[in-house]
């Protein structure tokens, strides 16, 4: 194509090389004089602006393309951007607005100006400009998807924390419920208790005591001594089973005595029925604190279970219940020789589920610790329970 430059005068040559480069570049490129004629336009401009280059040659550009803002409101020539650059000898780039056609339509347009300099005097400009149509249409279905994509991501994040919120409550309240059970089940038993005891245990005595009368008057009957004998032994067998069931429903200990000898007693009584060497240690600044009578039975019930829990699955020989002050905090630790086991994240099973809940209950945190084969603790900590120095 430029092959044939040199058959050409050289000034010509420049000229026919600039108008193949004017009309080979995929924008529009215009000049402008001083008073904004249009003193040369690309073949790709005018067609983008709905001319041919000769018609729009001479013509005030402003006037023709760049008279309107989008809303079609009149744009002065003063407030033209590529007017004032040029005046102030300066460039600008600009992409924020329309350049108008021949048939009264518009479209969005990048464009850029440079003065023409002849030496330092500006004697015009050049535009280049493109439509930006596909670009604009482009940026503005980005800009819907993010407005969508924020709004669903606001919405869902609203609805994540309604159900969030309503799961806490759920939780809450399932959580009191199951302590207000608890309470309940302990009055239960307390009442049980003392209608067995009040009823039962008066009955009881008041048989045995008109056996004993009458193993006394007929004591010249040998098979009637013997029969009363063996009534008053059934009779004393049933006491000590009253007495049992009465201790399981309510530890008179921990009613008189309080928690710390009440568990005395029942690590006592775990050894003689189970066997396994038990170890209880309290120190006295413990012995001393006094934890009120729901929290003193709460805690006794979790003890009883971590026992039960030990006779039935550890199969361990010994178990230690060590209690103690840790600065103002309460650690009660119930530690077996055992065989262990995987301790569940989240418990599912109702013992230490139950154990568990009582000690949240409290206010209070349980840790169980355990490999299989390394035995297993049991650790309950009470915070702030303890008295302090001068309290
Ligand atoms: N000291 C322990 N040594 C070994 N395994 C234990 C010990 N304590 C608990 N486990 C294991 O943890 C499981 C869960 O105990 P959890 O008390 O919750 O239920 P459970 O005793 O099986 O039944 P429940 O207490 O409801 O009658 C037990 O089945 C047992 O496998
Ligand atoms: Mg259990």
């Amino acid at each position: 194509m430029f092959a044939n430059l040199h058959n050409l005068s050289h000034h010509a040559a420049w000229r026919r090389q600039l108008e193949m480069i004017l009309e080979s570049t995929g924008e529009g490129i215009y000049g402008i004089d001083l008073k904004g004629r249009c003193i040369f336009i690309n073949e790709t401009g005018a067609r983008m602006l709905g001319y041919t280059p000769d018609e729009v040659l001479g013509r005030p550009m402003h006037y023709l393309i760049h008279h309107s803002h989008a809303d079609e409101t009149l744009m002065p020539v003063h407030e033209c951007r590529i007017y004032r650059a040029f005046q102030e000898g300066k460039g600008v780039r600009v992409d924020d607005e329309v350049l108008w056609r021949r048939d009264g339509s518009h479209f969005p347009a990048e464009y850029a100006s440079h003065p023409i300099r002849d030496g330092d005097i500006v004697v015009g400009a050049v535009v280049t400009f493109n439509d930006i149509t596909e670009r604009k249409r482009t940026e503005m279905l980005l800009h819907e998807a993010r407005d969508l994509l924020e709004r669903r991501v606001t919405e869902r994040t609203a609805e994540l924390t309604a159900a969030h919120d309503h799961l806490r409550q759920s939780h809450e309240a399932l959580r009191k419920l199951s302590a207000h059970l608890n309470s309940v089940r302990e009055e239960e038993r307390r009442h049980v208790a003392r209608d067995i005891h009040d009823d039962l245990g008066a009955a009881l005595t008041a048989l045995q005591l008109d056996v004993n009368w009458l193993r006394q008057r007929l004591s010249g009957d040998a098979s009637l001594s013997t029969k009363l004998d063996g009534m008053l032994d059934v009779g004393s067998h049933a006491m000590q089973a009253v007495r049992r069931i009465l201790n399981d429903l309510r530890p008179g200990v921990l009613d008189h005595l309080g928690l710390w000898p009440a568990l005395e007693t029942l690590l006592q009584e775990f050894q003689r029925r189970s066997g396994l060497s038990c170890r209880y240690v309290c120190p006295p600044e413990v012995e001393r604190c006094r934890l009120g009578r729901d929290a003193e039975i709460a805690l006794y019930r979790i003890v009883q279970e971590v026992l039960t829990n030990v006779s039935r699955h550890a199969r361990a020989s010994s178990v230690q219940v060590d209690a103690s002050a840790e600065g103002r905090d309460l650690v009660l630790r119930i530690v077996d020789n055992g065989q262990g086991m995987r301790v569940p994240l989240q418990p599912t099973s109702f013992g230490l589920l139950g154990m568990r809940e009582r000690t949240l209950a409290l206010g209070g945190k349980l840790d169980i610790v355990s490999e299989p084969g390394e035995g297993t603790a049991v650790i309950l900590r009470l915070p702030g329970v303890i008295a302090g120095e001068n309290a």
